[in-house]
């Protein structure tokens, strides 16, 4: 198993208020998977792939990256593991906004300590593969939105991590152009990428086997596990 939850719990605190915004949770995903978590606003999908991409702890239960605990892990431990295993695609696509587009690209594997002339010629490659090559000088706000999320998408596959976490990467693109976005995951996933993709795409089910339905922070139904 690529990860796996076990009863996981989350309960979000503020001061004597608590929210529990996850009520149990089972899920397994086995490496090459694709899923789409789907639920209403608020049934907890951003708190599970947060908690999936060791950007939040859980409050109860257990999580296993590729068959390993993960509660015990070290701030650091758990960074160098964010780096290396996940890529990470959000709605809001987080691009710096000084940054051409191949520069973007570049900046984790600047931080992966890769030389420039090498994290130049990765990071065009990676543009050319998302079909954004003739944009790599074009800064952030001389892109559309559908044109963003790829060069997010460009950078979240830079260091090459078999797992990639969306959380409503379609959220801000009109339809045609989200489902252009699930096309691309679907094409990553077919490479060999593990896809875990937070959507309100209808057309999701044509491109997922998989959709995990979540509802007031528990998993409702499973369909189509492999
Ligand atoms: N930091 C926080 N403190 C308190 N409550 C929180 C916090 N973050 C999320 N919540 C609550 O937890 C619940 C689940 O939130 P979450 O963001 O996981 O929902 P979601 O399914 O992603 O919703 P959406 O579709 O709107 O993005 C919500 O009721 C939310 O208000
Ligand atoms: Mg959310």
């Amino acid at each position: 198993m690529l990860l796996e939850l076990k009863g996981v719990k989350k309960v979000y605190r503020n001061g004597e208020a608590a929210f529990p915004a996850l009520k149990g949770v089972d899920l397994r995903v086995a490496e090459g998977e694709m899923l789409a978590v789907m639920g209403p606003s608020g049934s907890g999908k951003s708190t599970l792939l947060q908690i999936l991409g060791l950007l939040d702890r859980p409050t109860e239960g257990e999580y296993l990256l590729l068959g390993r605990p993960t509660a015990g892990l070290s701030e650091e431990e758990r960074a160098y593991l964010r780096n290396r295993f996940i890529g990470f695609v959000f709605q809001a696509f987080f691009l710096l906004p000084r940054l051409t587009a191949v520069e973007n690209v570049e900046v984790p594997l600047a931080y992966a300590g890769v030389p420039p002339r090498e994290r130049r010629r990765r990071a065009l490659a990676l543009l050319e593969r998302v079909g954004l090559l003739e944009r790599a000088g074009s800064l952030p706000n001389q892109l559309s939105g559908g044109q963003r999320q790829r060069v997010a998408i460009a950078r979240a596959r830079a260091l090459r991590p078999p797992l990639l976490l969306a959380d409503e990467p379609t959220g801000a693109l009109d339809t045609r152009t989200g489902e252009e976005i699930l096309d691309l995951f679907g094409e990553l996933n077919r490479e060999g990428t593990t896809v875990i993709v937070v959507t309100h795409e209808a057309g999701v089910a044509e491109r997922t086997r998989r959709i995990v339905r979540v509802r007031d922070g528990a998993i409702v139904a499973d369909e189509g596990r492999g």
